[in-house]
């Protein structure tokens, strides 16, 4: 059975939508191994918990530096051996070495059809810039900050009448399809990242890369 951990720092909800993946079979033989957060009051706790998935908090506040926080946060990652580390709401920048602990194996969502929009506030800028597409994307993480390579990205329609909270809820429920999907393909070797490239096998869903 292959092994999730996940990174979390709020809500949750992505988390969910990879639980109920792993409870439905749509990601097949792998189990969310432990959920880890640098908030003690992340709602996303809660619901890791009523699913019986171990949980632990490591609060960046607690550590003097970076560097220091990331060693803490690899040591309890490491214990539970995962295939896949997933930031589904890990708001915390990772320094280059942990990132080069992980080659391969760590992914984030981020809420924009990157290389459009890296950083916060996504939606908001979206609207103030004007485009009519926006979205979401999973991708390999790399020491640049939400620049690693795409393996999936969903688009959603803006609309005049939206403010950041209305697109921002058509986003969510994207990515509440791509992750999953993501994962599932990573963990069954349909996509792979060769040389710093995404590569799929057939099938190749509609919002992958070809
Ligand atoms: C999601 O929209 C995710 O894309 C975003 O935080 C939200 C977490 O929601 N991630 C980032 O902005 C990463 N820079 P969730 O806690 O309900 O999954």
């Amino acid at each position: 059975i292959k092994k999730l951990v996940l990174l979390i720092s709020g809500r949750g909800s992505n988390l969910q939508s990879i639980l109920r993946a792993c409870q439905t079979g749509q990601i097949i033989d792998t189990k969310i191994a432990a959920v880890i957060s640098n908030r003690a009051a992340a709602p996303g706790l809660v619901v890791a918990q009523a699913a019986g998935i171990p949980t632990e908090v490591i609060d960046h506040r607690a550590f003097p530096s970076r560097a220091e926080f990331d060693i803490a946060l690899q040591q309890q990652i490491d214990q539970y051996a995962p295939d896949l580390v997933v930031l589904a709401g890990f708001m915390r920048q990772l320094t280059d070495a942990f990132v080069e602990h992980y080659p391969g194996r760590l992914v984030n969502i981020h809420p924009s059809l990157l290389p459009a929009f890296p950083g916060l506030h996504t939606h908001a800028r979206a609207i103030a810039q004007g485009v009519c597409w926006h979205g979401a994307s999973v991708h390999f993480v790399i020491p640049e900050l939400d620049a690693g390579p795409v393996i999936i990205q969903a688009a959603v329609p803006v609309h005049t009448s939206d403010d950041p909270a209305k697109l921002g809820a058509r986003v969510l429920a994207a990515e509440h399809e791509i992750y999953p999907q993501a994962l599932s393909a990573l963990l069954s070797g349909r996509c792979k990242l060769e040389e710093g490239r995404v590569y799929w096998s057939d099938p190749i869903p509609s919002c992958a890369n070809t």
